[in-house]
């Protein structure tokens, strides 16, 4: 069995707005192996966002192909790539996008309940998980009653519900403290070694990329080995 479990092959992306055409990403190769944690950093701008979208299946490469496990994600039906976002990816935003009116165990539960689990074992591995990143007390408030480091924890159990194989997480610390932001990366390399789930972690923050244990650099839709910037 192979090590590899996302690989992005020669991946280009053009937007297109009215007669101008922009080119966001050139030739991206990467490698995303089993149980890794992979930070990419880059300046505002510079297509990480649309990267991580593609490798998702948010967004379609202009030219090129993403292989999941073997399987290509933009050669399957549309219903194939939303089981795979539900079932085998994880997602971390920069700002949560938790449901308001919904509690923290709601939240952590909803995906599994998409995926047509039982709702009982749903809540029970949403109670664990909620424990596990430490909300253990909070699993009844509302996001609203939360900090931001905490809403962010519940974005984490989130994203982890449905036991996926990779978590997408773009600038997830991008609108925490220092010290929150920290322990958000305390908690993903945990979690990453624990569970073996692989995460691909967008920042621009140096130092928090240095934890992971590999950096690349997004360069003007180049992506790159990162500088050593430690
Ligand atoms: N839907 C879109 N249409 C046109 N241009 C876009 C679109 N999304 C992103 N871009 C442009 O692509 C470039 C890279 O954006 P993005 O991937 O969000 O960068 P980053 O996440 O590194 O800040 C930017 O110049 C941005 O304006
Ligand atoms: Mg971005």
């Amino acid at each position: 069995m192979s090590d590899i479990l996302l690989q992005v092959n020669q991946v280009s992306k053009t937007y297109h707005e009215a007669s101008v055409a922009t080119q966001v990403l050139s030739d991206v190769e990467l490698k995303v192996y089993k149980g890794e944690q992979l930070a990419i950093i880059g300046s505002s701008g510079s297509g990480k966002s649309t990267l991580l979208h593609i490798m998702g299946t948010l967004d379609q490469p202009t030219s090129g192909s993403v292989f999941l496990d073997g399987e290509d994600l933009y050669q399957i039906s549309n219903q194939r790539q939303a089981q795979i976002r539900n079932q085998d990816l994880g997602f971390i935003y920069q700002f949560h996008h938790l449901l308001p009116e919904f509690t923290a165990l709601e939240n952590v539960a909803m995906p599994g309940l998409i995926a047509g689990q039982p709702k009982g074992d749903v809540t029970h591995r949403a109670k664990a998980l909620l424990e596990r990143v430490g909300l253990g007390h909070r699993i009844e408030h509302t996001p609203a009653e939360l900090s931001g480091g905490e809403r962010q924890r519940v974005a984490i159990a989130r994203a982890l519900i449905n036991q996926p194989k990779l978590v997408l997480a773009d600038e997830p610390t991008g609108n925490l403290d220092a010290k929150s932001g920290d322990s958000v990366y305390t908690l993903i390399k945990e979690l990453a070694a624990s569970l073996g789930t692989s995460f691909v972690i967008v920042t621009h923050d140096a130092k928090l990329a240095q934890r992971m244990d590999r950096q690349l650099q997004m360069v003007d839709g180049h992506l790159l080995l990162a500088q050593d910037t430690k």
